[in-house]
């Protein structure tokens, strides 16, 4: 018997996997959401006999397409996906996302932006009237970190968030690696004012390889509820 975040979060997933279609590229995001997604579709490909080609957006999420019997290709191989499905961590009514939490930023956003349509799985918890409770991963070159900290810092004070607080993501004792080598700063920005504005001046620092918002890329967001609702957003 799952509990009900699961039981949330498998129903979402579940739903989700209705709009792959036998053929198709499909971007596999990263999460314990979109681990769901994964094994419902590794089901489907079992089972049904679904034939699908899956460009994971992590080692993670790679490891577990090909241990459910996923083809696992590149995206390079794929060259355009028609469907990616992932989880996020905060959506707002736009379907303005924060997402990264789990820190495969970098490929979910290269893998989404790359598809027809993006769909998120959620459960109820994570829509917000404006983003930014959850703190926003943005990626960083090793080299020169702690400048870009600093940079970073001083251009917040421009712009329209309410708390300026950055931190270094650690894995214990040593900062937290992401897939490509990079790290990852956590702001805590607690409400942001103009997310696209915010988007587009993080990318224009040096340093930084990308950031967790993503902006008109979600198309539709599934939500799960622990009693076995679906909500759709769209
Ligand atoms: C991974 O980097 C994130 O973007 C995830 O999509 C996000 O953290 C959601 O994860 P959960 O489904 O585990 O909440």
């Amino acid at each position: 018997e799952l509990s009900p975040i699961d039981k949330a979060k498998f129903v979402a997933a579940k739903r989700a996997v209705d709009y792959v279609e036998d053929g198709m590229r499909v971007g596999l995001g990263t999460g314990s959401t979109a681990a769901w997604m994964v094994r419902c579709l590794g089901e489907l490909v079992r089972d049904d006999g679904l034939r699908i080609r899956g460009v994971p957006t992590s080692t993670r999420t790679a490891e577990l397409a090909r241990q459910v019997g996923i083809d696992v290709i590149s995206l390079d191989e794929a060259k355009w996906l028609d469907l990616t499905i992932d989880g996020a961590d905060e959506f707002d009514e736009n379907l303005n996302l924060i997402k990264g939490g789990g820190g495969a930023l970098l490929q979910e956003k290269i893998v989404a932006t790359a598809s027809d349509r993006m769909i998120v799985i959620t459960d109820a918890a994570k829509e917000v009237a404006q983003l930014g409770s959850f703190a926003l991963p943005v990626e960083v070159i090793p080299f020169g970190w702690q400048t870009t900290k600093a940079l970073l810092e001083e251009t917040l004070i421009n712009l329209d968030v309410l708390g300026r607080e950055t931190s270094l993501r650690m894995n214990g004792d040593a900062p937290f690696v992401t897939d490509e080598g990079n790290f990852i700063l956590d702001l805590h920005l607690i409400r942001i004012g103009n997310v696209r504005q915010l988007a587009l001046v993080l990318n224009q620092i040096p340093g930084v390889v990308e950031n967790g918002l993503f902006i008109d890329i979600c198309d539709i967001v599934v939500i799960g509820h622990g009693d076995g609702r679906v909500e759709l957003r769209d």
